[in-house]
């Protein structure tokens, strides 16, 4: 069964035993700072330590990402009663850094016999949707789109006035009715397009279409467009970016939930397909990623729920995790435009000790890492392959190797060539992860690797020949949940 039939027929059996509307969860969820799992820590044997994951049970795709007033806000597909799929509840996290969370109370919970599946979310600064309460020291509303999991699927928001400590649903619900294209209809990605002063809605409508929608006040919503794309679906986001950094070259991205990406133009309704290079991760456990409205200096900044990250059930109270936040650019390739993804540069606040290893030729049989044992790590190197045919990192038994056309990780490949004969190589490793960036984020892949505790051994060798490690810095990082 399909995941998607599957998340029908279980919403579906929840709705008869809930008889439509008996649904238990409250009203209005009132959710403040509390911890909603009290009691429950951060350190057990493969918990994550700088990668997010749910304090307990469940959680899938990254909803509502938006900053306001110097804290970051992640909102978690999340099941607040099991370790498996289920329930589908907003539960919510902040940050100041994107690297220390918090999570706190659920956001919004089911209601009217109905889950809340994906959305996005965004502050609205002009108060258009006139939630905001008069007054200069009033906060702006947070208004979260999403889906409302009851069939046929339509489309809610909910607002914060309070930096978005409480939510309280808006009573015109639904803003967008289901569009009768199939029942399933979701994931809205709301943001405010400057040039038409609208806001500006792009919601999956069925395989292979994105449909586009108009507002002014985030509460009524006028279909624009459509955008059609061969396999599209799910977890659409939509962003303007400068090409190689030069404002007067902006582009369009627009991904689907396996981050298949197009480059494109949109005039605010109509959005025109300009290149299609293909997935933005190779990683193999990269999934309806998100990117942050609303960050205070203009970064797309991206998660991914990292599907299939699978951890032992035993002793583990959590489930799954996300991506560690990656800022994404626009560059010219000899291939055309790519995205290209870089870890966000406040994970220097969890570097505890950094070891530089000089330049060196790396032969069959040399290591320059032997010394070194760490957990947590955040590894540049710079490499000449030279007459080696392959070089190889085993960090903590997770292999990352390049054989000169190839990189390889724990569960994904990419072709990558070397510029001016080297490449560089960024990875970042957790106890279920190992993220690599070649090229400088021209390659991005996202691996769930379990890592043994005891296993702290990391290796750097080169296989049928001798390559030169011009560069070489390894980061041990600390846990972000001290
Ligand atoms: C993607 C997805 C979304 C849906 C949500 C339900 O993983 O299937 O399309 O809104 O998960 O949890």
């Amino acid at each position: 069964m399909s995941k998607f039939a599957r998340v029908e027929s279980i919403v579906l059996a929840a709705c008869i035993v809930a008889g439509l509307g008996g649904w238990t969860a409250p009203i209005t969820a009132q959710a403040g700072e509390r911890d909603p799992y009290p009691g429950v820590g951060y350190d057990q044997k493969y918990r994550p330590q700088f990668h997010f994951t749910a304090k307990k049970f469940w959680h899938n795709d990254p909803n509502g990402m938006v900053y306001y007033k110097g804290e970051y806000h992640l909102f978690l597909q999340h099941n607040p009663r099991g370790i498996g799929w289920g329930n589908m509840t907003w539960g919510h996290a902040i940050s100041k850094d994107m690297v220390h969370w918090k999570q706190i109370q659920h956001a919004i919970h089911p209601y009217d016999g109905g889950t809340i599946f994906s959305g996005s979310a965004a502050v609205d600064w002009k108060n258009t949707s006139g939630f905001g309460k008069e007054g200069k020291n009033a906060e702006k509303p947070i208004v979260a789109c999403y889906s409302h999991a009851r069939q046929p699927f339509t489309q809610h928001i909910a607002y914060s006035i309070d930096r978005g400590r409480t939510w309280t649903r808006y009573e015109g619900n639904p803003v967008v009715p289901n569009q009768g294209l199939s029942g399933g209809e979701r994931d809205p990605k709301i943001f405010w397009h400057e040039p038409t002063k609208k806001w500006v809605m792009v919601l999956y409508v069925k395989g292979g279409v994105a449909r586009i929608f108009n507002s002014d006040d985030l509460k009524k919503w006028a279909k624009v467009s459509d955008v059609t794309g061969r396999g599209f679906h799910e977890c659409p986001d939509m962003f303007e970016l400068p090409v190689d950094g030069k404002k007067s070259n902006m582009k369009w991205v627009l991904y689907d939930g396996g981050f298949t990406y197009s480059i494109g133009t949109f005039d605010g309704k109509t959005y025109k397909i300009e290149a299609t290079p293909g997935r933005g991760d190779l990683g193999g456990n990269f999934y309806a990623a998100q990117t942050f409205n609303d960050t205070p200096d203009g970064r797309i900044i991206q998660i991914a729920w990292m599907r299939g990250s699978d951890f032992p059930k035993k002793g583990m109270p959590f489930n799954q995790q996300m991506s560690f936040p990656c800022v994404l650019t626009l560059r010219n390739t000899d291939q055309g435009i790519r995205i290209y993804r870089w870890p966000v540069k406040e994970i220097k606040t969890i570097y505890k000790k950094t070891h530089k290893v000089k330049k060196t030729s790396v032969k069959p049989g040399d290591n320059p890492l032997k010394d070194i044992k760490a957990e947590l790590l955040d590894i540049s190197a710079e490499i000449a392959m030279g007459s080696a045919k392959r070089v190889v990192f085993n960090l903590r038994g997770s292999r990352v190797t390049y054989d000169g056309s190839t990189l390889t990780t724990p569960r994904g490949k990419a072709g990558m060539k070397p510029r001016d004969g080297r490449i560089t190589v960024r990875i970042l490793v957790d106890r279920g992860s190992v993220e690599v960036f070649g090229n400088e984020g021209r390659v991005s892949m996202t691996s769930y690797a379990l890592h043994e505790p005891e296993n702290l051994n990391l290796a750097l060798t080169a296989e049928g020949g001798e390559a030169v490690v011009n560069k070489l810095v390894v980061n041990e990082l600390e846990s972000a949940w001290k």
